[in-house]
């Protein structure tokens, strides 16, 4: 069998960061070529390229040139707001960026994963399951329903919906969750939604089962959930018992009682039991103690 060759975008981003570390120190020791945006890879031992999601000729030729036998697309314009204010911008990155991939990779045979999101539902019908028809409130979620549809009937190719994802990332960078953690230890008090719901898993536990799919010959759709449905609010409040936090400053509020541009679906929590019977040695856990120390 030829040696594997697993081309990463969004090699940077908080679940990138955990994928590419996991490659590094893979026993099957794949060539790995990690695609960022404006920040480095950042891992040792690992090569690494600043390409624009937009630029769709410069990615084709990444392709061209490297010929992964799998590719992980995480890339993506992932903040919610960005995706409202620059919508052009964020259909090139996530959806356009998705077709080209998908049709460079189909073109050599290569396997391709890409990871959509929980965001693609109203947030009015949970638990969703596979079957369930998408009807995104964001431009976010509305890019990458489009996403998912250039990939229909591709062979070789799945779509992850992922669920929040929460946890230290693997190369420092500052992200809600590392804000969150850092206002708790030092007191500061944080506003949380009471009123909306996921089924987060942890960032590590996300990686293996990213790497997992991408091995397997899966096809089409699956969602990858956590075993709790948690709001924002419990979240925070579960992670401040486990870091023994006492008196934690802790706001409830209401996501109706902020002014957004676009609504916040209520539920978004996924159904992963499709996911559990096909890959039961991949279920991600539950919120624990490891997942406030880095990995
Ligand atoms: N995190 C979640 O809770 C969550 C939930 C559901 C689905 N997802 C999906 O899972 C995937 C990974 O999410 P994440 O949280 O790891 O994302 P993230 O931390 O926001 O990282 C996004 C990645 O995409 C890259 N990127 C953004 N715009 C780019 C551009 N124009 N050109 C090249 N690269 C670009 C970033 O590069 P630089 O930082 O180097 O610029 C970064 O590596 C995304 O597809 C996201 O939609 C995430």
């Amino acid at each position: 069998m030829p040696a594997e060759r697993w081309l990463i975008t969004g090699a940077s981003g908080q679940l990138g960061s955990h994928v590419v570390r996991l490659l590094a120190g893979d026993d099957a020791h794949p060539a790995v070529f990690a695609l960022t945006g404006r920040q480095d890879a950042g891992t040792p031992g690992v090569s690494a390229q600043r390409v624009d999601l937009a630029d769709h000729e410069a990615l084709r030729a990444c392709v061209a040139a490297f010929r992964p036998t799998h590719v992980v697309h995480l890339g993506a314009l992932t903040a919610v707001g960005a995706c409202h204010s620059r919508p052009a911008d964020a259909e090139q990155i996530n959806t356009g960026a998705t077709r080209v991939l998908a049709e460079a990779s189909d073109a050599i045979g290569a396997r391709l994963v890409f990871s959509s999101t929980d965001m693609v539902f109203d947030g009015e019908h949970a638990p969703y399951s596979e079957t369930d028809e998408p009807h995104p409130l964001s431009h976010y979620g509305r890019t990458k329903v489009a996403a998912e549809r250039t990939l229909v009937g591709l062979a070789h190719t799945l779509v992850v919906r992922m669920p929040l994802l929460y946890g230290l990332p693997r190369n420092g960078r500052e992200t809600t969750f590392t804000s969150q953690l850092a206002a708790l230890r030092s007191g500061q008090p944080l506003r949380l939604f009471t009123d909306e719901f996921r089924t987060p898993v942890w960032l590590a536990d996300a990686a293996r089962a990213v790497m997992g799919l991408t091995r397997s010959d899966l096809t089409g759709l699956i969602h990858l959930a956590g075993p709790q449905r948690l709001s924002r609010y419990e979240l925070v409040a579960e992670c401040a018992r486990l870091l023994g936090l006492e008196h934690p400053q802790l706001v409830q509020i209401s996501r109706l009682a902020l002014a957004a541009t676009e609504p916040r679906p209520a539920d978004l929590s996924l159904d992963g039991r499709r996911f559990a019977a096909l890959f039961p040695h991949l279920v991600p856990g539950p919120l624990r103690a490891e997942v406030l120390s880095p990995v």
